[in-house]
């Protein structure tokens, strides 16, 4: 079976992204940082409110990755999940931090954010990507995630592959599943 890692050239990654930001997992201080960004990227109906999030960087900080400018010293995106042994993304994951299981071999992907000063440099690429190579390092097998039609492609070119409409109704909004293949565990 294809293994995705593999169609992510990691020899290209933009490496001047690495004299801008620094990343890393997030910091138990910056919780506020992540809550504020997370109510500028995404509409009322779809955020992650401030209460879960902070229950999510205290459960599992390691599943956060943040892209932190060197110049500011503040966070300018990041990308967050929870690890289960489940292979089916269902929307308890958003709002249910008791479902994070450690030893999970998948990841439900939660929110990948990127404040709007800071788009269109290929810095959500860059948080994806370094994401998806330590946590194949770390022996997870799949992570999924669902996202609108309209982000389909970008997902696709970030090395997921769409599974159709997920089962999903997050924000009373139609979703597609993304999956990317870290580990096939043979
Ligand atoms: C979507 C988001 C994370 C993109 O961040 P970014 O740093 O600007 O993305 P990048 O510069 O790394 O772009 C990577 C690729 O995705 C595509 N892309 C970027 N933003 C996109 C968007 N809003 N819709 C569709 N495709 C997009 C780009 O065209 C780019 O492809 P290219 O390299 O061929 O040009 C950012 O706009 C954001 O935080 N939006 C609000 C929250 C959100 O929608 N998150 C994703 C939820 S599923």
């Amino acid at each position: 079976m294809e293994n995705n890692i593999d169609i992510i050239d990691l020899n290209h990654m933009d490496t001047a992204l690495d004299d801008r930001f620094e990343f890393r997992g997030i910091l138990p201080e910056e919780d506020g940082q992540a809550a504020a960004i997370e109510k500028i990227c995404f509409p009322p109906n779809e955020a992650c409110s401030e209460t879960i999030m902070k229950q999510r960087i205290a459960a599992a900080p390691d599943l956060f990755l943040v892209a932190v400018d060197r110049g500011t010293g503040k966070i300018a995106g990041f990308l967050n999940g929870l690890s289960t042994n489940e292979c089916i993304f269902r929307d308890e994951f958003f709002v249910d931090v008791g479902l994070y299981d450690p030893q999970g071999e998948n990841i439900m992907l939660l929110g990948l954010d990127v404040l709007p000063q800071y788009r269109g440099q290929g810095l959500a690429a860059a948080i994806v990507s370094r994401y998806i190579r330590r946590q194949a390092k770390r022996g997870r097998k799949q992570l999924l995630l669902t996202c609108l039609e309209s982000k389909i492609k970008m997902y696709e070119k970030m090395g997921f592959s769409n599974q159709g409409i997920a089962g999903s109704s997050w924000g009373g909004e139609q979703w597609y599943e993304m999956r990317c293949q870290l580990n096939c565990g043979e």
